[in-house]
Parts: C-alpha cells; sequence; structure tokens
C-alpha cells in the first residue's frame, strides 16, 4: 500500500479522473475512494476489459487494474486496456502481484507503472511487507520525492529479505504454478466442491487470455466454492493441519484465506455479492510443499465437514 498511496498521490491532482476496477483489493479501492475528498474523480468500473475500456476517456488521468483479481481470478486484457489508456493519454497502472513477472510483464505492453506488493511471492517467505514502483526513469523521479515526504521508504532489513528471496523466485514460481495445477485438477473433482476458479483450467472464462499474456503457467493461488457455504467453510479451516488458514499469499507455506472477513472485508455487500465473493468462496495460496500431502491435507479436512 506504500507503493499505491506514493502512485496515487503524486499522480493525481483535483479535478482529474480515476478509474478503478470494482474487483481489486479492498484497501486499494478504499484508499482510492478516499481521494474523492481531495476533489479527484474516482469511477469504479465493472471488472471485464471491455467495462474498463468504455470508462476511459479524455478527462481519465489514471487507471489501475491488477492483472489477476483478487479472488475471483478474472485476467484482463492488459495490452488492450494499454492501448486506449495510450489513445487517451492516461497513465496505465498494473497491479502485477498475482502474476508476478514470472508470468507477465506488463512493461512489455506499454504500461507506464507497474506495482508489486513484495509482501507476497517476490519475498516469498511471509516475512516481510513491502512495495515496489516499477517505471521510467522520468516518472520514478516525479515519484521519488513522494516516497520521502510521504515517508514511504522500506528498511534495510526488510529490503535484504526482498532481496534474499529473489534469488530463489523463478524456482519457486515454478513450484506454485505446478502445485496450484495439480491441487485445481484435484479440488474439481472432489465431491464437496462446488466449482473451482483457476484461469490454468482449460474451461476457466479466462483461459484464452490468461494463455495469450502469460508465460511459464497461470500463477499459484486459486479459488473454490465449498458446497454448504460458511459452516462447511469454518469447519475446512479448523480440520486442516498442513495448509494455514490467514490472510496472505504468495510465501512457501500454503495459506487458506476467507475473502469475506479479510481482502474483501470493506467492500459493500452487495458489490460483493454480485462479484460472487459469496460465503462458500475461499481463496488457496499454494505453496512449496509435496502436492500429495496438500491434497491429503485437503481430502482429510473436507471429508469432516
Ligand atoms: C493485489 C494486491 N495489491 C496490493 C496489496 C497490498 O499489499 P501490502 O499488504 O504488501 O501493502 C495486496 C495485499 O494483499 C494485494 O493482494
Amino acid at each position: 500500500m506504500a507503493a499505491i498511496s506514493t502512485i496515487y498521490l503524486s499522480n493525481l491532482k483535483k479535478n482529474d479522473k480515476l478509474i478503478l476496477s470494482a474487483e481489486s483489493y479492498g484497501t486499494t479501492l478504499q484508499l482510492g475512494g478516499k481521494l474523492r475528498d481531495l476533489g479527484v474523480e474516482v469511477v469504479v468500473s465493472w471488472p471485464e476489459t471491455e467495462k474498463i475500456i468504455e470508462s476511459i476517456d479524455k478527462s481519465t488521468k489514471l487507471v489501475l487494474v491488477e492483472t489477476i483479481t483478487n479472488p475471483t481470478l478474472r485476467v484482463f486484457n492488459i495490452p488492450e486496456i494499454s492501448k486506449v489508456c495510450k489513445e487517451y493519454g492516461a497513465i496505465l497502472v498494473v497491479d502485477n502481484t498475482f502474476a508476478t513477472p514470472y508470468l507477465y510483464k506488463p512493461i512489455k505492453d506499454s504500461v507506464e507503472i507497474v506495482v508489486y506488493s513484495l509482501t507476497k511471492y517476490i519475498a516469498g517467505h511471509n516475512d516481510v511487507v513491502g512495495g515496489a514502483v516499477i517505471s521510467s526513469r522520468e516518472k520514478i523521479l516525479e515519484m521519488w520525492d513522494w516516497r520521502r515526504m510521504l515517508g514511504n521508504i522500506m528498511q534495510p532489513f526488510e529490503a535484504f529479505l526482498v532481496i534474499r528471496g529473489l534469488k530463489t523466485f523463478e524456482l519457486r514460481m515454478n513450484r506454485h504454478c505446478s502445485n496450484a495445477k495439480i491441487i485445481a485438477e484435484f479440488l474439481r473433482e472432489h465431491p464437496k466442491i462446488r466449482e473451482v476458479l483457476y484461469p490454468g483450467l482449460p474451461d476457466n472464462r479466462y483461459h484464452e487470455v490468461a494463455r495469450k499474456l502469460f508465460r511459464n503457467g497461470f500463477g499459484g493461488v486459486i479459488t473454490f466454492r465449498i458446497k454448504g457455504g460458511e459452516s462447511e467453510v469454518v469447519k475446512l479451516m479448523n480440520n486442516l493441519k498442513i495448509i494455514k488458514p490467514a490472510p496472505s499469499l504468495g510465501g512457501a507455506e500454503s495459506i487458506l484465506t476467507y475473502p469475506i472477513i479479510s481482502a474483501a472485508m470493506t467492500m459493500p455487500e452487495d458489490l460483493r455479492k454480485t462479484l460472487g465473493i459469496t460465503e462458500d468462496l475461499v481463496r488457496l495460496s499454494v505453496g512449496l510443499e509435496d502436492p500429495e500431502d496438500l491434497k491429503e491435507d485437503l481430502d482429510n479436512a473436507l471429508k469432516n465437514t
């Protein structure tokens, strides 16, 4: 959020238009909404490529989308949005936290600003909080003063942990992606599971666009719906032995998150429901464990729901 707040405050002035996707990290939306008090026009668009594109006009200053949305894992066609932003002179910011540079590099599609929560895959060990902004030298220099003024500066030990994590980034991502595919396929066949949302599954709505955009796989996060809703989700979380219930992702350990009480908690309830973020929905950040252990853990925990 340090990176995102720096981007917002250094790029937006009174009367500028900011376009956000309705499915975004809750705090990105919450902070964006606060900018209305400073005179910024904030438009929250339906989270599909065409709807974001329709919202862009001459008064648009900044558009912020996540390559893969959280938690229902929609995939935006970033090159198309980037093209329209260029036509209107708007700055496109892509939060590439879920996709990571292992799958996709938005800069190659002329995206002006890319942002990462380093807390997740880049650092990768669930032991540090941080953010990064990637852009042209010119744009970074504009934001540099704001970083100092806002005090959004990472401490040396945290920076060390991120750099150390980065050394195994590619190896970890390879395993996250292959493990996630195995677990997605396993859960899809499970009698206690209603639906699995993962862009790596061939029948997923976003599989085609994901295939076009991504190299190396489809990411390490999968989302699924459990038959029976909230009470079954709670039982599942209590029954798991290896997978930990917690609100983060991208680390070595597998983590199961309940979006309605974590990232989507600050979202208005009707919007949450329209987006499909319902009480039966859980998100799994598939870690680096042996996939057979993860399958067994899920199977045992689901049997007792
Ligand atoms: C897509 C995305 N962007 C930004 C953030 C904020 O990251 P941090 O907690 O490192 O400030 C999160 C946190 O979950 C996220 O999922």
